[in-house]
């Protein structure tokens, strides 16, 4: 991806400047206008105030006095000839929702696949949580607080709702290779948190009555949401969701974009989003 091709963060400065960013979609007005009274729990879209520290980059006004969660320094890529990423120029927030934005095949998913490791950077530099990412690895990343969904889902089909979940939850628990063989008093302990976790969790997306469900067998939408939590559980300070929409409704899309300010609000973290409609990237 290089500078031209797109716009890197949904709220760029054009847009911030311009005060284009909407509070909420259609939908929600439609809703409003028809009588349709949202849920009392449903996220409020606030209008973000960005402002720009001295390094120029905007954040949002809460978060400017904080480390940025992410800040990527003239980030680049090559694969063979190809330069897939180039002089990627990135800062989020500690609690904010940025999205990226480009046409396809223009680097977005290996920007992901960068911060998350999969492949080392030929170039530039990743601060996560102001610290240097280089040399670290997958599982590292993980631990430091990159979670991550996959532009194609990716599940334990064959588990449960619940064990997919529980697999997130897993870098987190201590529990020794001794006393699970054993199932130890700490084993059993780990194991009755982990399903209080998994279901608080999953009542993020009110999925805690699917938890005996069969992953594979959810439909579409629910299994996007499904390895939302999955990402979620893991802690982290950063959520990369990659076309977290794709294939959803416009109703399942509309209750997803609520559902991602809930949890920023809820879990202050912040979420990178890669999105291509750029009026639903807008409307958070
Ligand atoms: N492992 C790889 N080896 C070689 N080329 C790769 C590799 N991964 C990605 N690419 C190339 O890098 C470019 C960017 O791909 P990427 O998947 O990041 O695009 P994208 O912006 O996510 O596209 P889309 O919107 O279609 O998902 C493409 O030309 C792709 O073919
Ligand atoms: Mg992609």
């Amino acid at each position: 991806m290089t500078r031209d091709e797109g716009t890197y963060k949904a709220q760029g400065e054009r847009a911030a400047k311009a005060g284009t960013r909407r509070e909420g979609t259609y939908k929600a007005q439609a809703d409003r206008a028809a009588g349709n009274a949202a849920p009392a729990e449903k996220a409020t879209r606030r209008r973000t105030k960005m402002v720009a520290p001295p390094n120029n980059y905007l954040v949002p006004e809460r978060d400017a006095l904080l480390t940025p969660v992410l800040e990527c320094r003239h980030l680049g890529i090559d694969f063979g000839g190809l330069k897939a990423v180039e002089d990627l120029n990135l800062m989020v927030g500690k609690t904010e929702i940025a999205g990226l934005i480009g046409p396809n095949g223009a680097g977005k998913t290996t920007v992901f696949n960068l911060l998350t490791k999969v492949y080392q950077p030929t170039r530039g530099t990743i601060l996560l949580d102001g610290q240097d990412t280089a040399g670290m690895d997958t599982a590292r990343v993980s631990r430091e607080g990159i979670a991550r969904t996959f532009q194609n889902i990716r599940l334990f089909d064959s588990l449960t709702v619940e064990d997919n979940v529980k697999i997130g939850l897993h870098n987190q628990v201590e529990c020794g290779m001794w006393s699970g063989i054993f199932r130890a008093p700490r084993y059993w302990l780990s194991e009755q948190e982990f399903h209080k976790r998994a279901l608080e969790l999953l009542d993020v997306f009110n999925m805690a009555d699917n938890a005996d469900d069969i992953a594979g067998s959810l439909p579409y939408g629910a299994q996007r949401r499904l390895e939302i939590v999955r990402a979620l559980a893991t802690n982290p300070k950063l959520l990369l969701l990659d076309e977290p929409a794709a294939g959803m409704n416009p109703v399942e899309t509309e209750e997803l974009m609520d559902n991602i300010v809930k949890i920023r609000d809820q879990f202050q973290i912040a979420v990178l989003l890669i999105e291509h409609d750029m009026d639903l990237v807008m409307g958070i």
